[in-house]
């Protein structure tokens, strides 16, 4: 009745922003990104018919309320689908560099997904279990797998919408340089964010009827390796989806000094014949993708950013992986 898994945290280059379905967490527009290493959530379940409650640790601490209900919420589709009634204890630890200031909710559904159905005693496929972190952050249903992975618009009602493959880790050797321009916590939350770029900004049709064609040009950049065609396509759209978001009431604004100051610079380094390009998620962080040969070069010119108070570097990584 207990069981581990880790998996891993990813950055969408094709950007998933707005709900089809609010009660089943289904994304309106499809989505692409890259597994990344090593940005690891470990997370063990344990099934304990002495419990009187599941009980949630992450980082050594209680979880949040809010938390809390979602870990349960995932935990009692487990139930459901085993049979079974006994209440769990899950422990989840962030396995981040220190100060990476990054979410992690896609790596910790994922890890929670996988390791609650294996405790459970369940035997499920990978797309099972994508579903099931999907209905807990549409982001984390792409963790399940390693390297390349899509998650297309979900049609609202079907349930059964999970992430897929595109490509594996080794498939084309990018490098994902970090650039951490403020610290403590993010004004909104992505959940919450994306619910008002779609009751009010004037924008939110556009974007969701724009993805249906950019999220596949994206894929099969990707699949190609064409970088000259990936990098205008990858800064399109995160600067559309943040349009989105400021253009809504009240906006929402998640950029600070430091990160135009860092998209300027990696846009410097592309115009100076560098192979790389920007993206930004729901936060403040500034991501370059890059071509494997250039990742010292620009590392370095992060680093020394006005603005920019650390970088680091992730790789391309594996999918889940579970222990019993
Ligand atoms: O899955 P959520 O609710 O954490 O939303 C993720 C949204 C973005 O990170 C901004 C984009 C994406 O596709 O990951």
């Amino acid at each position: 009745m207990k069981a581990k898994a880790v998996a891993r945290a990813n950055i969408a280059l094709a950007k998933y922003w707005g709900k089809s379905d609010d009660a089943l967490n289904l994304p309106a527009v499809p989505s692409v990104s890259l597994t990344l290493d090593p940005l690891i959530t470990e997370t063990s379940v344990t099934f304990d018919e002495a419990l009187q409650s599941d009980a949630f640790v992450l980082d050594g601490e209680p979880a949040r309320a809010g938390e809390a209900a979602r870990v349960t919420a995932l935990l009692d589709e487990v139930r459901a689908a085993a049979g079974l009634d006994a209440r769990a204890r899950v422990v989840s630890v962030n396995r981040f560099p220190t100060a990476a200031g990054l979410a992690s909710s896609a790596s910790g559904f994922a890890a929670l997904s996988a390791a609650a159905s294996k405790a459970a005693g369940l035997d499920e496929p990978l797309e099972a279990l994508s579903a099931r972190a999907r209905r807990a952050s549409a982001s984390a249903a792409r963790s399940i797998w390693g390297g390349i992975v899509a998650l297309d618009a979900g049609v609202p009602g079907d349930d059964a919408l999970s992430a897929r493959p595109v490509a594996p880790a080794d498939h084309w050797d990018l490098r994902v340089v970090v650039a951490i321009t403020a610290t403590g916590r993010k004004p909104i939350g992505s959940r919450a964010a994306m619910a008002e770029s779609r009751s009010s900004s004037p924008y939110y049709r556009a974007w969701v009827e724009s993805c249906e064609a950019l999220a596949p040009e994206i894929e099969q950049a990707l699949r190609d390796r064409d970088f000259d065609a990936l990098a205008p396509r990858v800064e399109q759209s995160f600067f559309a989806m943040h349009a989105v978001a400021m253009a809504g009431r009240p906006s929402v604004l998640y950029w600070q000094a430091g990160s135009v100051a860092a998209i300027h610079r990696i846009r410097q380094l592309r115009a100076d014949g560098v192979r790389v390009c920007a993206t930004m998620d729901a936060g403040p962080h500034v991501k370059a993708i890059c071509a494997a040969e250039a990742v010292d070069q620009v590392r370095e010119a992060l680093a020394a950013t006005e603005g920019v108070s650390d970088t680091l570097v992730a790789t391309i990584g594996p999918g889940v992986e579970v222990e019993a």
